[in-house]
């Protein structure tokens, strides 16, 4: 299937099917899509929509978040986990208030300097906030392109990796980024799911090699050999 033809797929499910209603979607500002992205990493939806209200209304901007004190933000991430992820934020909220006058770069290689933003959560802005080319690969696409293209080995390894990656940069298309993106990320949530996946709920059902194989079950591959 060509990228194109890959991308219009997505878009027309996304648009029926996806998800639209999200607190961070509206509006799906730099900061809000950060804030989000950040707490979304180790957490699911359901768990991170409350607090993502409260951190919205305690630090309405990166300027509040930058000059807020550590206790307060440390009391509002209480219950999330992972709590270098709320640290990493406050230092990203100084880091751009500092460096660009709080605003958010464009660039993807500008984006991923900032303290707690990788490679995804970089395409993540690119594509949730500004509608840009941002290609992205979380845990929701690496087993959407595994089944789809039968990638066998670890998923995460380092080889595997770097094929999602490319893949990753080759499907995404130039426009409608953020509907692309969105798509992706729900396909993998409520289609393309872990256990029991709804393939005959997949608009690329007739295209996923895994699936003309009868072999979904064996991607991502758990115990790569
Ligand atoms: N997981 C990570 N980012 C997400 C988003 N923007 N929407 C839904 N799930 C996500």
């Amino acid at each position: 299937l060509k990228p194109q033809a890959f991308a219009d797929i997505v878009l027309q499910w996304q648009a029926l099917h996806g998800r639209h209603d999200l607190p961070w979607q509206q509006p799906a500002t730099p900061y809000r899509v950060l804030v989000s992205e950040i707490m979304l990493q180790q957490t699911q939806v359901s768990t991170v929509i409350p607090y993502f209200q409260r951190w919205l209304q305690a630090f309405p901007d990166l300027h509040s978040l930058a000059n807020a004190e550590e206790d307060q933000v440390m009391a509002l991430w209480q219950g999330l986990g992972y709590y270098s992820r709320a640290r990493n934020l406050q230092k990203a909220a100084q880091y751009l208030t500092q460096e660009y006058q709080g605003e958010f770069p464009n660039s993807l290689t500008e984006l991923e300097q900032i303290p707690g933003v990788g490679r995804y959560t970089a395409g993540a802005i690119r594509s949730f906030a500004f509608d840009d080319y941002g290609p992205i690969v979380d845990g929701n696409v690496r087993r959407l392109f595994c089944r789809f293209f039968a990638i066998a080995g670890a998923p995460l390894s380092s080889a595997v990796n770097k094929q999602l990656w490319q893949l990753a940069e080759q499907f995404t298309p130039q426009n409608n980024n953020r509907a692309f993106a969105q798509g992706l990320l729900d396909l993998g949530a409520t289609v393309c799911t872990p256990k029991k996946p709804n393939c005959n709920d997949c608009p690329l059902q007739s295209n996923c090699i895994a699936f003309q194989q009868s072999r979904v079950d064996e991607f991502p591959n758990p115990k790569p050999k």
